[in-house]
């Protein structure tokens, strides 16, 4: 793709888009504003600089570089093996692509298992990926770890319900939070993130109606994926959303917005058919030099 491309042009801002800032960029309090207002937003994983462009012309509001790029970008089984270099390498590409959206790092497994190690990695998402905030998975176990993150400056996102980096703790990629002790569990650790300074805690994949309880519970926004309507804002992996893997499996929380997985492999066999039958690159796809004779046609 050649860097001459015009801009993207971006659709009209949906009423009650967060950016009403000078910068035109959406920031943590934008985010608790629109909660108050009673106001959705919306929040997309993003990995590269092409895909911010078109994220941002769409004026979603939180764009998350998640460790989720171990499956959708690293064809890897789990998020385990993501790395924080890989985050902050992902990170500051989407920057590059992204003028209003609010960028999220993730910190991949084992980047904030204790305080010194979480401030060093989530100084490096900031500084060298030029993220906005970081999220972390846990509950109450990380609540210190995210006042020192808050402390140092650092806005922190919070994600509990179902945590991939704990997938083998848990057992696998299960529905969390049902039956009475779970449920207070997981309204426990939404308030200790909360009074740890979280300004936002994902939610995923937990039932609607305990989604409902701690939205209202909470004076942050809560994001859900796999957790009903009523939360404050809605996240999706952007792969799963455009429907770019046709084949691959569906959680029951995706809801494919794009067939784009069939598109691009039309468009891929029409490419591999047209060269195959010297129909590309045609007359107009070519260079020519003036000083020198066109090749005459075949059998002239
Ligand atoms: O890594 C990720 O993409 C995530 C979102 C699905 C919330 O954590």
């Amino acid at each position: 793709m050649s860097n001459t491309s015009p801009p993207t042009p971006s659709v009209p801002r949906p009423s009650g888009y967060a950016s009403d800032a000078p910068t035109g960029r959406v920031r943590v309090h934008h985010l608790r504003e629109m909660k108050e207002k009673g106001l959705r937003f919306s929040a997309v994983t993003c990995y590269d600089a092409t895909f911010a462009r078109l994220v941002d012309a769409a004026r979603i509001e939180v764009v998350l570089v998640g460790d989720s790029l171990g499956n959708v970008i690293q064809g890897q089984e789990t998020t385990l093996p993501v790395t924080v270099d890989h985050i902050v390498y992902h990170t500051a590409a989407v920057a590059r692509g992204l003028r209003h959206g609010h960028l999220v790092a993730d910190m991949p497994f084992m980047s904030y298992r204790n305080a010194d190690v979480a401030l060093h990695n989530a100084g490096r998402m900031l500084a060298e990926g030029s993220a906005h905030a970081v999220k972390l998975e846990g509950g109450a176990e990380v609540a210190d770890i995210v006042r020192q993150l808050v402390q140092a400056g650092i806005p922190v996102m919070g994600h509990i319900g179902l945590t991939p980096q704990s997938v083998h703790a848990m057992g696998g990629h299960k529905v969390q939070g049902r039956g009475m002790t779970a449920r207070k569990r997981l309204v426990a650790d939404a308030l200790a993130l909360e009074a740890a300074g979280c300004y936002a805690i994902v939610l995923e994949a937990i039932p609607a109606e305990l989604a409902s309880e701690v939205t209202q519970l909470l004076k942050i926004p809560t994001i859900g994926i796999g957790a009903g309507a009523q939360c404050d804002g809605q996240i999706l992996v952007i792969y799963d959303l455009l429907g770019l893997d046709p084949h691959g499996h569906k959680p029951k929380f995706v809801k494919k917005f794009a067939n784009l997985g069939e598109q691009v492999l039309a468009a891929l066999t029409q490419y591999r058919d047209d060269v195959s039958t010297s129909t590309f690159p045609g007359p107009e796809h070519v260079y020519h030099d003036p000083s020198v004779a066109p090749p005459s046609a075949p059998g002239a």
